[in-house]
């Protein structure tokens, strides 16, 4: 415990960044629960012990910039220490085999890799442009997380995210806005595949995945079981792209969408229970395919809205309770959907909208007395099977509110389930810092020991390399 904390020390203060003379040579370092903590190499037959070692002997050999984190099987504690600064750099973590585990729990800052720009950087030189970040994480599960895990904040920087093949299991998110906080102004690139989000509460104020004006491609992939959040996943422009995966059993909206274009093919959206599933604003639009969304506890399955459009096609929505569309100054165009079984069923409560239908199958839908559709200034394309009631004024008022009043009932029960949600978090909150303050004493005594028997490199020596960057901040 004492030498791993002489070597975070070492490595917490300092940015990775590439600087223009440095060659971008790719540093591949191994670390292992049996390494040794005098390996100075971090190969494959000589690995290392910690991550921050791995890090450490990559930047010793000005190879910091371009580094392949190798780590076998076995559970890693990522401390505050671990914090990763990161500018113009390509980091990727690979675990080798099943069974590697990172342990977020004592990473006490609010996220664990931060992309921002250095101090000194020319914000508007061109030769900026096509500066890169790129974070990998590959085949890790990510334990108690406890933190955000990757923070962009650059406006110089092309930021460039990579998941594939990691589980983040059962944490609370009590620090970090969102677990993955993408608000970088330049470029920003999101690929998630083949990963799973099971059990996760996150920040009342944030999101899994925030990411503005990102290219976003998540397949194959599993949200589930989560909550606490806005929405699972929030974009703002940009495009965005879900073949295959599901959201399942969530507690908070899990798609909110903005200014932006999306497809969603073959994915399903099964038993969420929040005010809405998804979330279409502001001139979007957004295209689904062969959906299957079933058993939802919602207000509206999807709420359109601000000149959006959304077309939905080959889907299935079956065994919903809620009203299914709610679309306001937007378009809906449907074809071939198949809807069943649905309870409280309403098509649509429609405002200044046009909804086109084509091909749309019900059956066993238990209607509220207000009938399958409420409509104001609505136009229903071409259709023979559906109708506005008054379609150019405004719901009778005594049928609305039966439903309105349905709905606030809804509305109520989910407030209450959501606030019950925030005194769980607060409890854990409180009782948190408690725990941290006791630690946070324990360890700073030992810290002050450990350094001054420090046997490693010493701080000047780093200080030298044109890598390393002081970091003021933190
Ligand atoms: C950026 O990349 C493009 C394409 O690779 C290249 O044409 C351009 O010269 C680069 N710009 C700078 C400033 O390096
Ligand atoms: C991003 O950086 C700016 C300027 O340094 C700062 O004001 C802002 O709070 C940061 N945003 C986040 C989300 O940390
Ligand atoms: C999630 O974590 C729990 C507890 O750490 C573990 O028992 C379970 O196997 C994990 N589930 C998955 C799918 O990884
Ligand atoms: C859902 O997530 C919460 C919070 O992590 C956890 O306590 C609960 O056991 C999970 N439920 C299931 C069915 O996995
Ligand atoms: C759409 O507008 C309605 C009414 O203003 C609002 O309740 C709903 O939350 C909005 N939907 C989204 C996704 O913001
Ligand atoms: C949709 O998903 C539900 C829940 O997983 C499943 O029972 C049902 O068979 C699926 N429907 C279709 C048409 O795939
Ligand atoms: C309608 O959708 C179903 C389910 O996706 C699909 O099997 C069928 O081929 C579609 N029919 C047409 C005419 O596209
Ligand atoms: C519909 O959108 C308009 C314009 O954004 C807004 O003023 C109005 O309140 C919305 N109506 C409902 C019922 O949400
Ligand atoms: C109206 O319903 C019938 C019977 O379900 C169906 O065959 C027909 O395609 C529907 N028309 C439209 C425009 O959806
Ligand atoms: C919708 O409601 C109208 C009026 O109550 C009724 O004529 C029509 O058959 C209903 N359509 C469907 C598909 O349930």
């Amino acid at each position: 415990m004492k030498f791993i904390t002489i070597i975070y020390l070492l490595i917490s203060y300092s940015l990775l960044v590439l600087s223009n003379d440095v060659n971008n040579e790719l540093c591949t370092v191994y670390v292992s629960k049996y390494g040794a903590w005098n390996n100075k190499d971090c190969t494959n037959q000589y690995p290392c012990l910690t991550i921050g070692q791995a890090i450490q002997t990559c930047n010793n050999q000005n190879k910091g910039n371009n580094i392949n984190v190798l780590v076998q099987p076995g559970v890693y504690m990522i401390t505050w220490s671990d914090r990763l600064p990161l500018y113009n750099a390509n980091l990727q973590f690979t675990g080798i085999g099943s069974g590697v585990i990172f342990d977020l729990t004592y990473q006490a800052e609010p996220y664990w890799i931060t992309i921002k720009d250095p101090e000194n950087i020319q914000k508007s030189s061109s030769s900026n442009s096509n500066i890169t970040t790129t974070v990998t994480l590959k085949n890790i599960e990510f334990t108690t997380i406890d933190h955000g895990i990757v923070l962009a904040n650059s406006t110089t920087s092309i930021v460039s995210l990579t998941i594939s093949q990691c589980k983040f299991n059962f944490s609370t998110i009590q620090q970090g806005i969102s677990m993955f906080n993408l608000q970088s102004t330049n470029n920003q690139i999101v690929n998630i595949q083949q990963t799973l989000f099971n059990s996760l509460v996150l920040a009342s104020n944030g999101y899994l995945l925030s990411a503005p004006n990102a290219e976003v491609v998540i397949q194959n992939s599993i949200f589930t079981n989560i909550s606490g959040c806005l929405a699972v996943v929030q974009w703002n422009g940009g495009s965005v792209s879900f073949p295959q995966t599901t959201f399942q059993n969530n507690f908070c909206p899990c798609l909110l969408v903005s200014k932006t274009q999306g497809t969603l093919n073959s994915g399903s959206f099964i038993g969420s229970q929040s005010l809405y599933s998804i979330g279409v604003n502001q001139n979007s639009n957004l295209q689904l395919n062969s959906m299957n969304i079933s058993n939802n506890i919602i207000v509206s399955l999807l709420s359109i809205n601000d000149s959006s459009t959304v077309q939905m096609s080959n889907s299935f929505i079956s065994y919903n309770t809620g009203q299914i569309f709610e679309v306001n100054g937007s378009t809906l165009e449907l074809d071939n959907i198949t809807m069943t079984n649905n309870y409280k069923f309403q098509l649509a409560n429609c405002q200044s909208s046009v909804i086109k239908m084509n091909n749309i199958i019900t059956a066993n839908n238990i209607i509220p007395i207000i009938g399958n559709m409420s409509c104001s200034h609505c136009d229903l394309d071409n259709n023979e099977n559906w109708t506005c009631p008054n379609p150019n004024d405004q719901p009778s008022s005594s049928s609305s509110y039966s439903y309105t009043a349905e709905l606030t009932k809804d509305r109520n029960t989910l407030i209450i389930v959501m606030s019950s949600f925030v005194i769980v978090i607060l409890i854990s909150i409180v009782a948190f810092n408690i725990y941290c303050y006791r630690k946070n004493n324990q360890s700073h005594s030992s810290n002050t020991t450990s350094l001054s028997s420090t046997p490693t490199p010493s701080l000047t020596s780093l200080e030298k390399t044109p890598l390393l960057q002081s970091d003021q901040e933190a």
